[in-house]
């Protein structure tokens, strides 16, 4: 079942907790929350304090993308906090084995993001130890870029690589989602569709989740 996780991103931060409730109300299952550093990414956005703070407003399952140095130093705090799958980037993890398994430790389910410019082959020897393999279809940084279309052909690999060697961790893009890319990514093989401009950009993202939702089904249906 593919799974739509709204980016609290974009997101009026003054009115998170009502934010999150609509699209809660709306059927969402998830959210991902993008935590930035200002050194891996030049952003600085959510840190652990705000996501203890929304687990006490949601039981929303909670998907952290930690775009951080040094991400062994804060998964575990991520993770007490109350998030239930916590990604960190290949790109920051000199020790991936070791991070990835620092995750799944504290309880959590571990993700191992590749940025645009990382190939897939980067995971091969840990694609065994990952829950979920995220896929940027956009330099990590900020909300409301252009979708990537290579991130589409790395999901393919990614798919068929599972396939061939019968693993089971799931395949998450984000970046630059719309109502237009969505069915192709689905197609391509993915499992996890963030979306934040395309949600929560919008006058009513209850609706505007439902709408992604729908084009979700749909593909779902043709896959099928
Ligand atoms: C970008 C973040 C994304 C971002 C996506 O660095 O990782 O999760 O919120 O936003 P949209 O959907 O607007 O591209
Ligand atoms: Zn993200």
């Amino acid at each position: 079942m593919v799974e739509i996780a709204p980016s609290i991103l974009a997101a009026d931060f003054s009115r998170l907790g009502e934010e999150i409730q609509a699209v809660q109300n709306a059927g969402a299952s998830m959210i991902h929350i993008d935590v930035m550093d200002g050194r891996f990414v030049p952003n600085i956005t959510i840190g652990v304090p705000v996501v203890r703070s929304l687990r006490s407003a949601t039981d929303l399952t909670f998907d952290c993308h930690l775009m951080i140095e040094d991400p062994d130093r804060y998964s575990p705090e991520f993770v007490r906090a109350g998030a239930q799958m916590v990604s960190v980037h290949q790109e920051t993890c000199p020790h991936l084995h070791r991070s990835l398994q620092l995750i799944r430790d504290h309880g959590a389910l571990a993700g191992a993001v590749l940025n645009p410019a990382t190939p897939v082959h980067t995971l091969d020897d840990v694609l065994d130890l990952v829950d979920y393999v995220l896929v940027m279809s956009v330099n990590p940084g900020f909300g409301g870029q252009k979708f990537l279309p290579l991130a589409v052909e790395k999901i393919r690999r990614l798919d068929r690589i599972r396939q061939e060697r019968n693993l089971a961790f799931r395949i998450e893009i984000d970046g630059g989602i719309t109502l237009d890319n969505v069915g192709e990514v689905i197609r391509a093989g993915c499992d996890i569709v963030v979306a934040g401009t395309t949600i929560f950009g919008t006058p009513d993202p209850a609706q505007a989740f439902d709408a992604v939702r729908r084009a979700a089904e749909q593909t779902q249906l043709l896959r099928a």
